[in-house]
């Protein structure tokens, strides 16, 4: 098993909980006794997998799973290619553009030209990254190629991912499936982190938007012990308090749940309040 703490995940994922890292050490520690024996962890919304990771170092006994919904670990097996491509297309840039300028003409063909070329594996989120305007994602190759590129081409190399995953079961499919199967075993703790119902979403894998319907059959199929998270941008800590007011169907898994309040900063202009709401 890996030695290595990750604060953050290996390869830039929007969303992920990295902010959130100390609370959610606190609560597992506070809940699940020693190290975690008998117990299962399933990170239902598991993005980057920084929460799936943390779990396991913390309570090495118990059964994390990580719901990769997105493949990134796919994209954590091709961190060595993924640093040959930022490798070369920085040395492209490098004294011709500025950082954070755009990139137009010639040189942007050149990019498509070198990406093309490239054998390895392509890692679009990361390219997204490096040439899209900050925060801006692609779904493919031929998405990216379509927008405006900026010089965002980081100068060193992500580090080796090795050991981040280790001991966790990697799944990959809809909540909708997921928590049913898991849904009577009470020493099984739900860690839902969804997309949020206002926001852009992207980001995230387009063909399964997140709507209306899925976060009220999530609503549904949640229980206790459950640990979640939201933004004040989205609607669930008010529609949970509603649920409480007029005992709407699941009310009373809700009921006296323990809810920690986070200021997070986004940029120096823009903080909002995140939420992380939890019943054992
Ligand atoms: C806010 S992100 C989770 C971030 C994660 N906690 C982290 O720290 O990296 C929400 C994730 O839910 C995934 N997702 C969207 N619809 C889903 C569904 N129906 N079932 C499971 N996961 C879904 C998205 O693709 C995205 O990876």
């Amino acid at each position: 098993m890996g030695h290595t703490q990750f604060k953050q995940a290996p390869l830039p994922f929007v969303g992920q909980k990295r902010m959130f890292l100390t609370h959610f050490t606190q609560i597992l520690n506070d809940n699940i006794p020693d190290e975690g024996e008998g117990w299962t962890i399933v990170d239902v919304f598991g993005g980057s997998g920084l929460l799936s990771h943390t779990a396991k170092r913390l309570k090495p006994k118990a059964q994390v799973i990580y719901n990769d919904f997105d493949g990134y670990s796919e994209r954590l097996k091709h961190i060595k290619e993924t640093n040959q491509l930022r490798r070369q297309l920085f040395q492209l840039v490098d004294g011709k553009v500025s950082k954070s300028k755009v990139i137009q003409g010639e040189l942007k063909e050149e990019i498509i030209q070198a990406i093309k070329a490239f054998k390895g594996f392509k890692d679009v989120g990361a390219l997204a990254g490096w040439l899209l305007f900050s925060g801006q994602q692609a779904g493919s190759l031929d998405e990216l190629f379509k927008q405006r590129f900026y010089h965002g081409i980081r100068q060193t190399d992500y580090p080796n991912a090795e050991g981040y995953l280790d001991g966790i079961e990697i799944v990959s499919e809809s909540f909708h499936t997921l928590l049913p199967k898991h849904q009577a075993n009470s020493k099984a703790l739900f860690v839902l982190d969804p997309p949020y119902l206002c926001t852009r979403q992207n980001s995230y894998k387009m063909a399964n938007y997140f709507d209306l319907i899925d976060f009220l059959r999530l609503i549904n199929l949640t229980r206790p012990p459950f640990l979640f998270f939201s933004s004040t941008k989205s609607e669930f800590v008010r529609f949970i308090a509603y649920l409480q007011e007029i005992k709407g169907d699941n009310w009373q898994a809700f009921e006296n749940a323990q809810h920690i309040k986070m200021n997070a900063t986004l940029n120096y202009q823009v903080t909002y309040e995140d939420n992380l709401v939890f019943k054992f």
